[in-house]
Formats: C-alpha cells, sequence, structure tokens
C-alpha cells in the first residue's frame, strides 16, 4: 500500500496516501495525477490523529498509526470534515482505537451517524475552542460550507501550523517531496483545478474564511490532499484571485461536434477571437474531460458554447457543462451561441434557455445550417471578434 510518513515538525508526521488507482475524484473528475488522502498525527501528552482516508486505505493507515504511537492508545481523532475521501476509515479507526474521543461539529456528528451508523466517543466543538493535548494546545475554528456545512480547520499556535482539510489542497500524488515548493508551477496548476472543481460553488466563503484565519500567524498549511504549504502568502492569494474571481483576458469556447462541421465552425470564430489580440482557449467536450473545462470557465469573461442539434435539443454534453456552471455558481459571462442543425435547428433555443441559469449575457449569436457557407464566414468572425473585446475590457490577467 502506497503509504508514506513524514515527521515535518517535531512528533507531528504527515502520514500519506498516493491514491493512483481512482479515476473520476468525486465520480465526476478526472485525476490523471492522482490525488492523496493526507492524515496527520500528533504526539504530545496526548495524542490526536487529524482525519483519515478512503476506506480502501483503512488497514494501511490504522498499521501505520500503530506503528507510529508505539504502543500508545489514540487520545483524540479530530474529523475536520465527514466527505468519505477522509472519513472512509472512519470505523476501521474507531473500531481499532474504541477509547478514542471524535473530535467534530455537531453538523459533522450527524454526518458521521448517517453515513457509519456507529456509536462512538466525541466532543462538539465550538468557534475558536482550544483543547490543551501537553506541552501544546489546539484552536478549532469553523470555516462552513468550505466545501460541507461541517467543516472547521485547526490552528496549532506553537508550530504555526493550520490543519486545513480541504482547503488549500491540490490534486496530484506526491513523487519527489511533500512540499509545495518542490513542485513549482505544477502545483499551482493541479491547485486550481482542485479549487475549480472542489471549492469554486464557495467563493464567497473562501473569502470570509481567509479574513476569519488571517489574524493567525502561520508558517506551514498542513491540507488533506497535496503537498504541504510553505509558501502560505502566495496560496492565500491565489485562492483570493480564484474567489473574485480575477478574470484572464481569455475566450473559452467550449464546443462538441459531431461530424466536423461545427469545428470547422469555430476556426473562424477562433479568427476572430485572436484579430482582438485575445487568446481562445478551445474545448471540445467530451474530448475533453469536465475537470479542465471548469476550471476554464471559472475565470474566464467570455465563453462561446458551440452545439449540434441533437434529437431537437442541443447536444447534451453542452447542456452539461451549463449546468455545471449554474452549480459552481459561474454567473454574469458574457456569453455566445453557436449552433448547428440541418432541417430544424434547435439547439440555440435549448442553450438561450439553459443560459438563463447562469445569468449569462448573451453578446452574439449565429447559427449554421449544415456545413460553413462564405456569407457564414463574417458573422463567424464577428463573434468571436465581439467576445475578444469583452476578453479584453474584463480580464486583467493576460494570458
Ligand atoms: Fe477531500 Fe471534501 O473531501
Amino acid at each position: 500500500m502506497p503509504v508514506y510518513t513524514y515527521e515535518f515538525r517535531s512528533n507531528i508526521y504527515m502520514v500519506v496516501v498516493n491514491d493512483i488507482r481512482t479515476r473520476l475524484f468525486e465520480s465526476l473528475w478526472d485525476i490523471p495525477e492522482g490525488v492523496t488522502y493526507n492524515t496527520y498525527l500528533l504526539i504530545d501528552d496526548k495524542t490526536v490523529l487529524f482525519d483519515g482516508v478512503k476506506n480502501v486505505y483503512s488497514k494501511a493507515l490504522v498499521d501505520e498509526l500503530r506503528n507510529l504511537l508505539k504502543g500508545r492508545d489514540l487520545n483524540y481523532y479530530v474529523v475536520h470534515h465527514g466527505e468519505p475521501d477522509h472519513s472512509g476509515s472512519f470505523p476501521d479507526i474507531i473500531k481499532e482505537f474504541p477509547n478514542v474521543r471524535v473530535v467534530t461539529t455537531d453538523v459533522g456528528l450527524k454526518i458521521l451517524k448517517n453515513l457509519y451508523n456507529i456509536d462512538f466517543n466525541y466532543i462538539l466543538i465550538s468557534d475558536y475552542d482550544e483543547l490543551s493535548v501537553g506541552k501544546r494546545k489546539l484552536v478549532f475554528i469553523k470555516v462552513p460550507w468550505l466545501h460541507w456545512p461541517d467543516t472547521f480547520v485547526t490552528y496549532l499556535p506553537s508550530d504555526k501550523v493550520l490543519f486545513s482539510c480541504d482547503i488549500f489542497g491540490s490534486y496530484g500524488v506526491l513523487t519527489t517531496s511533500y512540499w509545495d515548493k518542490d513542485y513549482g508551477d505544477l502545483h499551482v496548476s493541479l491547485s486550481k483545478r482542485y479549487f475549480a472543481n472542489i471549492v469554486s460553488a464557495y467563493r464567497s466563503q473562501v473569502v470570509k474564511a481567509i479574513e476569519k484565519l488571517s489574524k493567525y500567524e502561520v508558517d506551514v498549511i498542513a491540507p488533506s490532499h497535496g503537498p504541504l504549504v510553505s509558501d502560505v502568502r502566495k496560496v492565500v492569494n491565489l485562492y483570493l484571485r480564484w474567489s473574485k474571481p480575477e478574470f484572464e483576458s481569455k475566450v473559452v469556447i467550449v464546443y462538441s461536434s459531431m461530424y466536423g462541421n461545427l469545428e470547422e465552425a469555430v476556426k473562424y470564430v477562433v479568427k476572430g477571437v485572436e484579430e482582438v489580440g485575445v487568446k481562445a482557449v478551445l474545448m471540445k467536450v467530451p474530448e475533453t474531460a469536465i475537470t479542465y473545462v471548469v476550471r476554464e470557465l471559472m475565470d474566464a469573461p467570455a465563453i462561446i458554447f458551440g452545439a449540434p442539434t441533437y434529437d431537437a435539443n442541443a447536444f447534451p454534453y453542452i447542456g452539461l457543462i451549463i449546468d455545471l456552471m449554474r452549480i459552481k455558481r459561474f454567473e454574469g459571462r458574457y456569453v455566445g451561441i453557436l449552433s448547428s442543425g440541418l432541417w430544424a435547428p434547435t439547439a440555440e433555443s435549448r442553450i438561450t434557455k439553459a443560459l438563463e441559469d447562469v445569468k449569462a449575457v448573451i453578446e452574439g449569436r449565429v447559427s449554421i445550417l449544415g456545413s460553413v457557407k462564405n456569407e457564414d464566414i463574417p458573422k463567424l468572425v464577428e463573434l468571436g471578434r465581439s467576445l475578444g473585446i469583452r476578453a479584453n475590457q474584463l480580464g486583467s490577467i493576460k494570458v
């Protein structure tokens, strides 16, 4: 089992599972880079475990905890968040350490009871509660809706460590190092995609949480996914940028094409975007996995959806992407609609309807019948130009 242990502060152990077997995180997001489940063990007068792992890795975690505890019992088990990528090992940990006291919130308790239906000892925390565990104390801070209502984090003042659970996490397994700085831009890229997929629906809560946590001096963020974060300022600033969001100067073109006609039309749209000096980011679906599409849409001020008509509807993957925008609250973007059909094109009206849910501002529409004709070309180029101009106006970050 791929479990690795790293003592990053005296008697504070990071116990990492590298998961390269899961194809879809949350059964939704492709993770070819894998993902980690990080737990942390603090050994003081009392022993404390922070979070767990996915259930298939339970035995490996319990074996490693036994190894690190060297015959001592586990006194506290802090469950920051009940999602089963962390709490899957909960029943095995309770079984192995029946006297342990679970530290959770009232909502967290309900989630754990609903998921696992077992009895255990617990302590319910309130905001800013402290717990002395010997020479060290823990401070619990609630950060609800990041990204479930139960979520809280733990600050360790003695070591200036913040155990942040999902927040400030990233995709990717740990191969050569436990630290963010050793992964450079790769860490930023994997953090951004993770943020877009997992956290972005709660961007306003992110800003509130960062404000709430700003009074604590933090040297190390210890998240539940990805490497330890030593460049705290950089990651916090990135989270603030993604939360606003600060838009990139780009037009994202999300399209499907069954037989290549709509794809041909996209080439002219791209020409229009590039004519005004803006980058066009092409996302053909389903060929491009939604994990990447959602990452690009998060900070796109201008988007063009391209869909053929399919069974008197818009091609279904485009509807799925717009629904993901609704779920993630990517609202108020400038949008162009590119559609196609042969005898009764209906894709445009279906997309228009779906876009009401995301409060999109429709900047332009072009519908083609079958293949691209000469008379279509200026309209396609103009669609690209108009969205490109919007991206230039709103995008503060050049790409
Ligand atoms: Fe990594 Fe929301 O669990």
